[in-house]
């Protein structure tokens, strides 16, 4: 109680897609009476059960819905039994002081009294220890509902974060494993019954690799797949969890500014294949997603930038200047954005391709430059242009300004017929990724090709 659900509830629910319910508001309706007159007509008691019998019902009968339930609702053993059954449990964490604060003037009938409340308060705490996550706000909500943990200093507990039991098979980038892999390897300890290198980059997303991998894993289905570096490990690793034994749980732990704010959050796993990049792949969620700020300290310059343009990307979907916060902000932000969008729209169906915002012209640019641009630089001038596009030269000149991306060195009809490649494996249709303005993408945007023509020219040199 007062711990600001009926605040942050409506949001979160927006977030995720999913509708909102409340089962105060439940037993009100069905009553055709206040909570306030319901405990003082006819007591604690009647109402506990009311609200038993709601959350029961809601419980079994909406399914992906987020549903508010108070504190004093855990006292049912069938509502805790239907929780565990029905639900990933989220307790809204907040002090005694905080949540008197919210209530006092709010009539509640168990807030009438300050130190009733606080010892009611430490009453229930042994009840919320067994949600299945906690968080304080609202992005912290949407990353527990997405398995994300976003801490400095995280690595150190890689174990709480492993389910229990089961072996661990760890597959690592070769630089990310010299610098971490010991202290991974010292945390989980005992329950690693396998250690394996990927090459760094790239190259880790070969079929080959695959295979390797296949082959010398050791791990049961009780077991699980650790997963630590940038987004190529991730990829590969993911693609290995999801096909070995059909499926086995993995930990993705992203390194890279670019794996922490995307790659590692989504689902989505991939290789390439001499036909082209990303083209086998499944979608396969991680358990968790462990995010340690801390190892950004080590990545190189160029790699840092390849996570800023994603970075400014997101800022420009979510329509806030992520770009300003501290860098471990930007981090816990964006990965709450990836993944509200991405638990709306778990196999990419619909709005989930907002998060290509830019990258038509970035992978048009990619392809002319025959793959040796970085990815970063290519995004930085793909905003540039659907910002262009979008008629906001305003946004545009800010992202200038921000990431101040030279033009590329490439043939201008190189990046056209790459571009229009592109979106012929799409369906042929020439559409985009546009913004209304920031915060309201727009996706599937058809645009007269010349305009995208002289759009994509004006990034090259
Ligand atoms: N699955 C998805 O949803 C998704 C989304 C975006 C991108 N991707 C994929 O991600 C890949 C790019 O990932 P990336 O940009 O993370 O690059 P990467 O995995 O190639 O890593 C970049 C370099 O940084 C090094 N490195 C990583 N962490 C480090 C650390 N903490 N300290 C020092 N060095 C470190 C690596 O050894 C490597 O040399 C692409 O293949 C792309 O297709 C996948
Ligand atoms: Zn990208």
């Amino acid at each position: 109680m007062g711990a600001g659900k009926s605040t942050l509830g409506p949001p979160l629910a927006e977030r995720l897609g999913r509708p909102f319910v409340s089962i105060d508001a439940v037993v009100e309706a069905c009553e055709g009476s206040s909570i306030a007159e319901l405990f003082a007509a006819r007591g604690e008691a009647a109402f506990r059960e009311l609200e038993e019998r709601a959350a029961l019902e809601v419980l079994a009968q909406r399914p992906l819905s987020v549903i508010e339930l108070g504190g004093g609702g855990l006292g049912s053993a069938a509502t805790r039994a239907a929780l565990d059954e029905h639900a990933f449990t989220l307790h809204l964490e907040t002090t005694p002081e905080e949540a008197w604060a919210r209530v006092e003037s709010s009539g509640r009938p168990l807030a009438r009294n300050r130190n009733e409340f606080v010892s009611l308060f430490e009453e229930r705490r042994a009840l919320y220890e067994g949600a299945n996550a906690s968080a304080r706000d609202l992005d912290g909500a949407i990353l527990a509902a997405a398995g994300v943990h976003v801490a400095e200093g995280a690595l150190a507990n890689l174990d709480e974060l492993a389910p229990r039991a089961g072996d661990i098979e760890v597959v690592a980038d070769e630089h990310v494993d010299a610098l971490y892999g010991g202290s991974v390897r010292a945390v989980l300890g005992g329950r690693i019954v396998g250690s394996h290198v990927v090459p760094a980059g790239e190259p880790a997303k070969r079929a080959e690799e695959v295979e390797r991998l296949w082959s010398a894993l050791r791990v049961g289905r009780s077991g699980m797949i650790v997963a630590l570096g940038g987004g190529c490990t991730l990829d590969v690793a993911g693609f290995v969890a999801a096909t070995y034994l059909r499926g086995v749980p993995w930990i993705a732990v992203p390194t890279t500014l670019l794996a922490q704010v995307d790659a590692g959050i989504g689902g989505k796993t991939a290789i390439d294949i001499a036909e082209g990049k990303n083209l086998v792949g499944a979608f396969h969620w991680p358990a968790h997603t462990v995010i340690d700020t801390n190892v950004l300290a080590t990545l190189p310059e160029t790699e840092l930038e390849n996570g800023r343009a994603e970075v400014v990307k997101t800022g420009l979907l979510a329509g806030e200047p992520l770009w300003e916060l501290d860098l471990s902000e930007q981090v816990r932000r964006c990965a709450s954005f990836k993944s509200g969008v991405c638990l709306r729209d778990p196999h990419d169906r619909g709005e989930r391709a907002q998060l290509n915002l830019g990258h038509t012209f970035a992978h048009a640019l990619e392809a002319a430059a025959g793959y040796s641009m970085a990815h970063g630089h290519a995004v930085a001038l793909g905003l540039l242009a659907a910002l262009r596009v979008s008629g906001l030269e305003d946004d545009a000149r800010l992202v200038e300004e921000i990431l101040s991306p030279p033009l590329a060195q490439v043939e201008r009809e190189a990046a056209w017929a790459a571009l229009a490649r592109d979106k012929k494996a799409d369906g042929g249709q020439p559409a985009l990724v546009l913004l209304e303005a920031p915060g309201r993408p727009r996706i599937g945007v058809e645009v007269e090709p010349q305009v995208v023509r002289s759009a994509l020219d004006s990034l090259i040199a």
